[in-house]
């Protein structure tokens, strides 16, 4: 180790949780970090991954070819999300570059947040506080702010893996249905909760609250645009903790206008820091600041699970959660 440290150059894209870094900068020479609080910009990027060993990496860089390449010595990209949507998969995998994420660390986080969500729109808590913040609560009143209970009500997920399960417990203690759509069957969820799969037209029909945990890619960007909420109850209420583009927004945002859905909960976006104009004035959606695994212990886990993955691509060992694996068989320096 000790001769390697030099040797080895790191860049992370932005200032994590100490013990990350320290763990980072225990074990290799020159470890630089973005001085900026903000993202870093394209030409900032494609500068900084220059001669770099190894990249640790955010859901907020866009890891295309152009960066890919301008990474010239890198040998691994280790994304702190789960999701990878933020980085050309082909593109590492042609050039040989490994990819990593963060699985299973943030699934309770995000699941207590969709919770929050699912909560939050159905009993009007933003717009009950910003009523009483303006000065309009005169008391209490038999009519006041009337929401929605979610007892023996359906909850659909789109998507039944770590999430979409960890939400199905949840909203099991509050009395809720289970349906699932899912390309595989989830019969853990339908044993324990008798949970039914269901097909996409099924699940669009019948949910009183639907929530999205499915990845973004090809297959499921713009999955719920406007011939799908078209099928939804009016009744119902629409929550979003994966990806913003799994959504057509604006389709969203006309359809909640038109009151074609009684509400929606949503922490991502298609364009984020940017949301809709007609969401933001809407009184129906309660909109969160992309914050599904943002505690303190979670986003700890995910860098030290990012930076744990980085040194061992590094390091000549397999990286644990290697997104491509056929990186792995063609690295100059693995080991096994
Ligand atoms: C967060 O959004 C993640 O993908 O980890």
């Amino acid at each position: 180790m000790a001769n390697k440290k030099p040797e080895i150059r790191v860049f992370v894209t932005r200032a994590l949780p100490e013990p990350a870094l320290h763990y980072l900068r225990a074990r290799y020479g020159q470890v630089d970090i973005n001085p900026h609080d903000r993202p870093l910009t394209r030409d900032e990027l494609l500068e900084a991954v220059k001669n770099r060993d190894g990249v640790l990496c955010l859901l907020t860089d866009t890891i295309d070819e152009a960066v890919l390449k301008a990474a010239n010595r890198a040998r691994i990209f280790a994304n702190c999300a789960v999701g990878v949507n933020n980085v050309d998969l082909a593109a590492a995998t042609r050039l040989g570059i490994m990819v990593t994420n963060t699985p299973g660390v943030l699934t309770e986080t995000t699941a207590d947040l969709t919770l929050a969500l699912i909560l939050a729109v159905t009993r009007r808590l933003t717009e009950s506080e910003r009523f009483l913040r303006e000065g309009r609560f005169r008391g209490w009143g038999p009519m006041l702010l009337l929401g929605t209970d979610i007892r023996d009500k359906t909850l659909g997920l789109l998507g039944a893996g770590r999430i979409g399960s960890a939400v199905a417990y949840r909203a099991a203690a509050f009395g809720m249905n289970m349906i699932y759509h899912d390309r595989q069957s989830n019969h853990e969820l339908e044993q324990n909760l008798r949970a039914r799969r269901v097909s996409f037209e099924e699940l669009l029909e019948q949910s009183d609250v639907l929530s999205i945990h499915v990845p973004l890619n090809e297959s499921t960007h713009h999955l719920i645009d406007a011939r799908a909420l078209e099928r939804m109850k009016k009744t119902a209420f629409l929550i979003n903790t994966s990806r913003g583009s799994v959504i057509d927004e604006a389709a969203l945002a006309e359809h909640l206008r038109a009151g074609g859905l009684r509400g929606a909960g949503l922490d991502v976006y298609e364009n984020e820091p940017r949301v809709h104009e007609d969401l933001l004035t809407s009184d129906r959606a309660v909109l969160l600041p992309h914050i599904g695994s943002a505690t303190e212990e979670t986003r700890t886990r995910m860098a030290m699970m990012a930076a744990e993955n980085l040194a061992a691509g590094l390091e000549g060992r397999r990286p644990p959660q290697l997104v491509n694996p056929e990186t792995w068989s063609r690295s100059p320096r693995s080991d096994s």
